[in-house]
């Protein structure tokens, strides 16, 4: 495919370019070859192009023809041909893509490919669950091949670039988009970064099946104050360097293609005009050379930040602090010439950014082909196959939480009869989640399909809807309200309950209940529903609850009254296939949870790698500690909790030394024993505490973890290898530092472990 770029260039350069785009051979100079390419290409450009690059537009399949366009859209159907657009959102699928493709190929100047980007969170039409769920499987080899999935459908749809993953570490359960993320640990989040990332990308990004990947949101947007979103970002040295931006910097390891600006403010300065966030750490600290793209419109509310007067000066700020590409602010394209000719930026800023955007480019193929992701017979093919359907269900299994299960009630035994009830129960769309992408409404397998599919002809099934969670609108863009009046199912349901045998209940929250804008201030379960299960419980405590939810909730009252709690999350696709072995033991749940759930509101942000306080102190009857005097400090299930069908016995931690020199490693390891009858995988837990320190430090941090399957009745031996980088932490200027002394070693099933054995590093 030989687009205007290459007639521009002329013949023999572009002969050259094109046989040297073909795959370069190993990882020789192929990237200087490349800069060689990107600086030819600049060469050619007017200002106005290069500002063209770093503008953004959401732009529907109505842009893709020359039609009638009126007002906004027609300037910007005029600046597409022209040139002045380089990356579009949302326009999806191969003959969209196609078209939109063309036209500026064909009518701008240089002919300069679009990149196409989209939301691809957590699957493109086949959904997987929600990314808080999906990190619950702490299965990091599933989790790749989700976002590889993800990408290969995406891709075969004709895009080149999701914004994902969201790598936002979150401790804060009323903040929505905390289903987006994976949770509340450094390391943890960092690891599935890395696995999310591999997916997406592949070994090369120019191949069909992979689309580019962007770290979101820089920095700090998980710690909005008091969970709201968008608000505000206050954290000291420590807790930036420590908690929040080591998935960042295992991003950039990573290669991850882009990095995203966050829409909130840090310390005082927005994200986007951040020269500290993007030039210091980002670029020089880590020597990231990938692209920066702004959120949607976060240049324009830098204004909104009270930092800058109008919109021209936001546009100055932004770039100046490394935002390359301003995503639906229009604030580049209005304003960066005319600073450039009055002598406000330097042109070479501009050049820098559209270097980095020219470069992905050339990265996914793009000015071999333009049109190379824009397959029709590819996308019908790969877009929502069943592979995908059946990775969904294998990642959904793996991702669910026994929370509870009272003298074994489940797996399901000995019952004749079951009273299935709640708004959830028949729900086939809130499986799906939230950011759901191009999923097809209530295409979900809801729990009630499958447990019609999954359970005996024997057992008889009944259900009951027993109260509505919300009434009105149920979608992305509006507010959801919640019903506090309409009770008039309760009676059907009571009725039901009062003559089965054990009663399953399926509450939570609904797929737009959770992510963005989606902050809660109460954390119970929604509206009637928590009434609903007091009044059943009265007649019939034989309950299991499934709970299908986007954030950790407060179950206090659950917990002490109902005997079995499955987490179930939005699990997506065969949401209700995965739920329901998992209730008849065909499964056996290995999830761990990756946030903290708390005993009450109150206690948010509760995250277990806190610090030791001057305080600390839990003996009975005092009253001058750190505490609040009507709960008690300790989460109601802790970090990297969940429960299995089977029994797991840890053994002593055994240690090949006690001391390290800073050059060696310990290894530490355990026997994990399965003392049940069934086979089961235990996600096993290498946990770190710094006894003294320079810097005050966190009471333990995860620094390893391994999920093992142990068949029953037999024992695993599982080792860590114990390093040096292990024991480190940044200190408040941002420097890693490792200090002699002490420090405990935990292995265990979650983060309230308590056996450990100390050792010393010289
Ligand atoms: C979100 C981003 C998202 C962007 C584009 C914003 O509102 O914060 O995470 O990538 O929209 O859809």
């Amino acid at each position: 495919m030989i687009t205007n770029i290459w007639k521009i260039i002329g013949v023999s350069f572009a002969l050259t370019l094109v046989m040297s785009c073909s795959k370069p051979s190993e990882n020789e100079s192929s990237n200087s070859k490349t800069s060689a390419k990107v600086d030819s290409v600049l060469s050619l450009m007017t200002l106005e192009e290069k500002i063209g690059q770093l503008n953004q537009y959401s732009l529907g399949s109505e842009f893709t023809g020359p039609g009638n366009k009126k007002g906004q859209d027609s300037i910007r159907y005029q600046q597409l041909i022209s040139g002045q657009v380089g990356s579009v959102l949302n326009l999806l699928g191969a003959e969209n893509t196609r078209k939109m493709q063309e036209l500026v190929v064909e009518k701008s100047r240089l002919g300069i490919p679009l990149l196409f980007a989209y939301d691809v969170i957590h699957g493109y039409q086949t959904m997987f669950p929600v990314p808080l769920a999906e990190s619950s499987s702490w299965n990091l080899d599933l989790m790749q091949k989700t976002a590889q999935a993800a990408a290969a459908e995406a891709a075969a749809s004709g895009l080149h670039w999701t914004f994902a993953p969201m790598i936002d570490v979150t401790v804060d359960a009323r903040w929505g988009r905390v289903m987006e993320g994976a949770g509340e640990d450094p390391y943890l989040h960092s690891e599935i970064a890395k696995a999310r990332i591999n997916g997406f990308q592949g070994e090369d990004l120019a191949h069909n099946k992979t689309i580019a990947a962007t770290a979101k949101h820089f920095a700090g947007y998980g710690y909005a104050e008091s969970g709201k979103d968008y608000n505000s970002v206050n954290v000291n040295q420590y807790i930036l360097h420590n908690h929040i931006l080591p998935p960042f910097k295992a991003a950039a390891e990573a290669g991850v293609a882009s990095f995203m600006n966050s829409f909130n403010d840090i310390n005082a300065v927005p994200a986007t005009a951040n020269q500290y966030l993007l030039q210091d750490i980002l670029r020089e600290k880590w020597n990231y050379d990938g692209v920066v793209v702004s959120d949607w419109n976060s240049i324009g509310e830098i204004v909104n930040h009270a930092v800058s007067p109008d919109l021209k000066d936001a546009a100055k700020k932004a770039i100046i602090a490394g935002s390359e590409i301003d995503m639906e602010g229009s604030a580049y394209v209005q304003f960066l010439a005319q600073l450039v000719k009055d002598g406000e930026i330097e042109e070479s800023l501009i050049n820098a950014a559209v270097r980095n955007v020219l470069e992905l480019k050339f990265k996914l193929g793009l000015f071999d082909d333009p049109f190379k992701y824009s397959d029709i017979e590819r996308e019908k093919e790969i877009v929502g196959n069943n592979q995908h359907h059946d990775l969904a269900e294998e990642i959904a299994k793996e991702s669910i939480v026994l929370l509870k299960n009272d003298n074994d009630l489940l797996p399901l035994k000995n019952i004749k009869n079951v009273a299935v009830i709640g708004p959830l129960a028949k729900d086939k769309d809130t499986p799906l989640g939230n950011w759901r992408a191009q999923a097809i409404e209530n295409s979900a397998v809801s729990l009630y399909e499958g447990l019609e599919n999954v359970l005996p002809k024997s057992i008889m099934l009944k259900y009951a809807e027993g109260v509505k969670l919300s009434v009105g609108p149920n979608n992305f863009f509006q507010e959801q309200v919640i019903n506090k009046e309409d009770r008039s199912g309760f009676q059907e349901a009571k009725q039901l309950a009062k003559n089965s045998d054990l009663v399953l209940m399926a509450l939570g929250e609904t797929a737009y209940m959770s992510g963005e804008g989606r902050s809660r201030a109460d954390i119970t379960l929604p509206g009637l529903q928590k009434e609903l299960l007091k009044e059943i419980h009265a007649i019939n405590p034989n309950i299991v609850l499934v709970l299908m939810n986007g954030r950790p909730l407060d179950l206090s009252w659950e917990d002490e009254n109902i005997p079995a709690i499955v987490e179930a999350w939005h699990l997506g696709q065969r949401a209700g296939t995965a739920i329901a072995e998992t209730l008849v033991g065909d499964n056996n749940p290995s999830g761990k949870l990756t946030m903290s759930f708390p005993r009450h509101v109150g206690q948010l942000p509760i995250y277990y790698n806190h610090k030791i306080t001057g305080r600390p102190s839990t003996a009975p009857g005092q009253v001058f500690y750190v505490h609040h005097t009507d709960v008690e400090n300790s989460p109601l299930y802790p970090f990297g909790y969940g429960l299995s069908y089977s029994d797991f016995e840890y053994g002593d931690i055994e240690l090949s030394n006690n001391s390290l020199s800073k050059d060696e490693s310990i290894t530490a390891s355990i026997t994990v024993k399965n003392t049940s009858s069934r086979d089961g995988q235990e996600v096993v837990q290498l946990y770190i505490q710094d006894l003294v320190a320079e810097e005050t430090p966190m009471v333990k941090s995860l620094k390893g973890f391994k999920k093992v399957k142990i068949k029953a009745g037999e024992s695993v031996k599982v080792e860590f290898s114990i390093t040096k980088e292990m024991l480190s932490y940044y200190i408040s200027n941002g420097d890693l530092s490792l200090e002699k002394g002490a420090f405990n070693v935990f292995i265990g099933k979650d983060a309230s472990v308590k056996s450990h054995k100390k050792i010393e590093l010289e």
